[in-house]
């Protein structure tokens, strides 16, 4: 079986510190979408890493890592990545494996994505510049580049003609982009790619299923900035729903097992784009000093605001999740009262859908308020030490959701998570 794990929300859910403790229990965990655009925090001996393609199964010596075919790769990242790790896991090439299927992010998609950034203007998605938007556009558009061929011989020839179509692109913007520095960097790059565990991962996967093997798929970015369901034009390239791992690591829905799905006990957003239940005041900043609310691969400041159950139900539902697991509830302790968005009301109307559109319709959110909690939850060792109110708030959200909370995560460190009954 693989099982699922995903953000419900716009990103930076807690993914990373989770797959990091779920690892235990797994053989293989794989990467489906995104590329660098995640930044992933795990502390681990005491350090901070920062995982932005390698799977945050890394720090599990039993754990393989498979980089799958739904995701775009910079050689220069995933290099950096492994020269961070190496020093606390020098094994980690050993067990680090890459689909040839998986796509190239070359210095002029970063330099295009920089442009188009630009050329929107006020109107612009607030990407992370990493190159994501075009190098799935050359995916689909079936001009990309693929790992594959970096090993064939006509590779040079194949970029080349790329980076030609690139730069014509890039010569119909205002404002000009350097990219020339990057190249020289990313051959190097593209040489280090060469020695690494380069496979067909699709059938190696099913060699792993069948043999009895644990593979858990780690998502990256959170549902509300999939392609095809979130707050579109406001999201990445990629589907981030559960849906995005059968087409992500080629295996089929029926081997798909449980689907974990992560939120904060809060929300939060970095970029541009709706964001119903933003709070731009003195509590959404409160929010962002008490989370440490600044983006793990940018540094940008995070928007900040309530729990939003309506957009919840909606990432639950289209992605099966079977267990939530609530993230940073220590976060909340000093709020109070604890505010749940449970409709939305639009026109006039309330509705508990998720509406189509986001961007424009003006969206006033219905909250349901808990008084704080009686007692931090940052020091809760087990279920049994949680303050009554906060137990009382787990089972509205899961009454509300229809789905269980498996786990409440209060704190950065791996062991600070809470199994819930
Ligand atoms: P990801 O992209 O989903 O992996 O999340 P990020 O790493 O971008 O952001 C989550 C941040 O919250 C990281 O700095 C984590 O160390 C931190 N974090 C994760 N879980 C908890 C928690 O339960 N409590 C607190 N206070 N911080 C947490
Ligand atoms: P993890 O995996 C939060 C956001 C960007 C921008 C939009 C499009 O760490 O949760 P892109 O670079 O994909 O073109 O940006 O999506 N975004 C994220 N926000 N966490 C992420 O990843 C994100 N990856 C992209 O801020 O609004
Ligand atoms: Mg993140």
């Amino acid at each position: 079986m693989i099982d699922v794990l995903l953000g419900l929300q716009w990103g930076d859910e807690g993914k990373g510190k989770i797959v990091d403790y779920l690892a235990a229990g797994y053989d293989i965990i794989a990467r489906f979408q995104g590329g660098p655009n995640a930044g992933h925090t795990l502390y681990v001996q005491g350090n901070k890493v920062v995982l932005h393609t390698i799977p945050s199964g890394v720090f599990h010596p039993h754990c393989l890592n498979l980089i799958g075919n739904g995701v775009v790769i910079d050689p220069v990242t995933l290099h950096r990545e492994i020269e961070a790790i190496q020093p606390l896991q020098p094994d980690v090439l050993d067990r680090l494996f890459l689909s040839h299927r998986a796509h190239l992010i070359i210095p002029t998609h970063r330099a295009l994505d920089a442009a188009s950034e630009a050329a929107k203007g006020k109107e612009k998605i607030g990407s992370t510049l990493k190159g994501i938007g075009p190098a799935y556009m050359d995916k689909t558009g079936r001009n990309g580049l693929r790992v594959g061929d970096i090993l064939s011989p006509n590779f040079l020839e194949k970029y080349n003609a790329l980076k030609a179509k690139h730069l014509d692109l890039l010569s119909h913007y205002e404002s000009p982009v350097s990219w020339e520095e990057f190249e020289a960097p990313f051959f190097d790059a593209v040489e280090k790619l060469r020695q690494l565990k380069i496979i067909n991962a699709e059938y190696w996967i099913d060699e792993q299923l069948k043999s009895g093997k644990k593979i858990l798929a780690e998502g990256a970015q959170g549902s509300m900035l999939d392609i095809d369901f979130g707050t579109y034009p406001f999201v990445t390239s990629s589907n981030t729903i559960a849906g995005g791992v059968c087409s992500g690591l080629g295996v089929a829905p029926s081997a798909v097992g449980e689907v974990y799905g992560i939120s904060k006990a809060y929300c939060t957003r970095v970029g541009g784009g709706p964001f119903p239940t933003e709070l731009e005041d003195e509590t959404g900043d409160a929010l962002r000093k008490a989370g440490a609310e600044f983006g793990a691969t940018t540094g940008r400041p995070r928007r900040c605001g309530w729990i939003d159950l309506v957009a919840l139900r909606y990432a639950v539902m289209l992605s099966g999740v079977t267990r939530l697991i609530l993230t940073k509830a220590d976060v909340m302790d000093n709020f109070d009262p604890v505010k749940l968005a449970t409709a939305y009301r639009i026109d006039g109307q309330i509705t508990r859908e998720f509406p189509y559109d986001v961007c424009d319709a003006a969206i006033e959110p219905e909250y349901h308020e808990f008084p704080g909690w009686s007692k931090p939850i940052g020091s809760c060792k087990s279920y049994e030490e949680l303050p009554e109110v906060f137990t009382q708030y787990c089972n509205f959200i899961e009454s509300y959701l229809q789905t269980k909370i498996a786990f409440v995560s209060n704190g950065t460190g791996r062991d600070q998570l809470l199994q819930m009954p």
